[in-house]
């Protein structure tokens, strides 16, 4: 790492700016206009990055610009995710070192020589540097070839024209706007669109298909109809793509305020046939003897989207994905009963780990609330049809544990008949359902609940080893709690295995 300057100089970097701060709301977001000139306000660009790279930018005769999604979320004025992308002209990793070596405290840069580009971590701000690039891509391969370029070959070969956008940060003009397809444009008409021929910027790199989405998604944009077009018609090139990378956007639009936009575009422009053709075998209906029953791909991209605007829990939105996927498995037409989809949550929870382990999602305790959510699906609709008695609560409490409220949003979602009536009436046994688990959490704590006597308990007080009888006397004490024959308390729960090893024939000996 570089020597730290000795002395900070205070540089006369900034132009006197009078344009006054404009905006426009544009749906969710507060759109930035530039109307005196095209000169990005200095009280925009607060980071103390920003002041030392014009510094360096100055001392090294270097022309430096901020590039690509932080200017475009600060145009819409829309939270960033802490990232920034510095473009110089030359080398982006001694641009680094040097601001690097300005910045107080030890600030370590991860250089990646094979990509030309560098990282620094500072605070909780990941800064990247490169230089400018042109690149060409070969059919068959992600990996580019990389040549030096200038600004010009760098924005024409970024992804959109809202992803374009370049502000300078060299002293003479930092703030200045390069915006050369009118990506300023394309954010107040809300549109997602190529800067290029949209044919060559999704053969360059197919992913570009899948964040076109996320991005018309996230920011409830349309894309417009030419780049469109060219997504069904590239939508093959995919398959180049790594797994990971797909899932990782995919992962974006279910956790957009509005996912299903996004899987109804990736639905028409065959994109999601190709990466999960799963979810889409739950499209259809059909019609016997007059009965239909309901298109399940809609129903849970509508599930999906009640589940999205009650909570941010990616792993609540998968479940309300999966809460249906077995549903085309389990399809039977039953005469004189109509279509049944039996034993679809049981199914559907056996399904989980092999959908995560094909979308290299993770194989681990989320992959495992999503298993009990789908298998326990149904539970408090069954629950509000039937008498919600305290044994049945009790169970449920007992088996959703600490999930119980998130399995509660997810049965609410899935209420989306059409029939007012209907849904009046499952709304207001659910009413009836959450009193009684206050009520019975209240007073058995069953949340997380594991039964007063354990195996080790039965084990010493009979003389056994590990053994089936164990097991059975364990479940026959959890049932007696459950079913309220027994309190939930250890004097009762222990004569009440005395006399379950009784009848086994077991004697007491300590
Ligand atoms: N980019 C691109 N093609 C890609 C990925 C990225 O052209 N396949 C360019 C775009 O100019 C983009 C920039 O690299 O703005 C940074 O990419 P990234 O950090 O992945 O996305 P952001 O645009 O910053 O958006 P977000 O923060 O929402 O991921």
């Amino acid at each position: 790492m570089k020597k730290k300057s000795s002395k900070i100089r205070l540089w006369p970097i900034f132009p006197i700016i009078t344009e006054r701060i404009l905006s426009r709301k544009i749906g969710r977001y507060s759109l930035l206009l530039h109307q005196n000139s095209e000169t990005i306000l200095k009280s925009n660009l607060t980071h103390p990055v920003f002041e030392i790279v014009a510094r360096i930018a100055a001392e090294t005769n270097t022309q430096a610009f901020v590039i690509g999604g932080f200017v475009r979320d600060l145009l819409l004025q829309r939270d960033n995710k802490k990232d920034i992308d510095i473009m110089v002209i030359g080398s982006g990793i001694d641009f680094a070192q040097q601001v690097a070596s300005l910045l107080p405290g030890e600030v370590p840069v991860r250089v990646f020589k094979n990509f030309g580009t560098a990282m620094l971590s500072y605070y909780d701000w990941q800064i990247e540097f490169v230089g400018a690039r042109r690149e060409s891509y070969r059919q068959n391969s992600r990996k580019p070839i990389v040549e030096d370029g200038t600004l010009t070959d760098d924005q024409n070969r970024r992804d959109f024209t809202i992803n374009a956008m370049a502000i300078e940060l060299t002293p003479d003009h930092f703030g200045q706007l390069i915006d050369p397809f009118n990506g300023q444009e394309d954010l107040k008409r809300k549109v997602i669109r190529t800067p290029l021929d949209p044919d060559i910027t999704f053969s360059d790199d197919p992913l570009r298909m899948m964040r076109a989405i996320r991005f018309a998604t996230q920011l409830n944009f349309t894309i417009q109809p030419d780049t469109l077009n060219s997504i069904s018609k590239n939508a093959d090139r995919i398959r180049i793509v790594s797994t990971e990378r797909i899932t990782d956007e995919l992962n974006l639009i279910i956790q957009a305020p509005k996912p299903s936009t996004g899987f109804l575009l990736l639905d028409t422009t065959g994109l999601l046939q190709l990466i999960f053709p799963l979810f889409c075998e739950l499209k259809g209906t059909a019609t016997i003897e007059g009965k239909g029953h309901k298109d399940n791909f809609y129903h849970t991209l509508e599930v999906l989207d009640n589940v999205a605007a009650q909570s941010d829990n990616l792993w609540l939105r998968w479940a309300a994905l999966l809460h249906d996927i077995a549903k085309p498995q389990t399809k039977k037409y039953i005469p004189g009963t109509g279509w049944t989809f039996h034993a679809h949550e049981f199914k559907g929870a056996k399904m989980v780990p092999q959908i995560f382990r094909a979308l290299k999602l993770p194989l681990n305790e989320k992959m495992k609330y999503v298993e009990k959510l789908v298998l326990l699906h149904l539970r408090p609709i069954v629950l509000a049809e039937e008498e919600v008695t305290d044994s049945a609560v009790r169970r449920l409490l007992f088996e959703a544990g600490d999930d119980i409220d998130d399995l509660m949003t997810l049965c609410n979602a899935d209420i989306t008949s059409k029939n007012q009536m209907k849904v009046k009436r499952y709304l207001e046994n659910f009413a009836i359902v959450r009193t009684k688990l206050r009520e019975i959490e209240e007073k058995d704590r069953l949340r997380n609940w594991q039964p007063p006597i354990s195996g080790e308990i039965i084990m010493q007080t009979f003389g056994l080893k590990p053994s089936k009888p164990v097991g059975m006397i364990k479940d026959a004490i959890t049932e007696a709690i459950l079913e309220g024959i027994i309190p939930n308390q250890y004097e009762e729960a222990y004569q009440f295995m005395l006399r379950e090893g009784e009848k086994l024939g077991l004697k007491k000996i300590n």
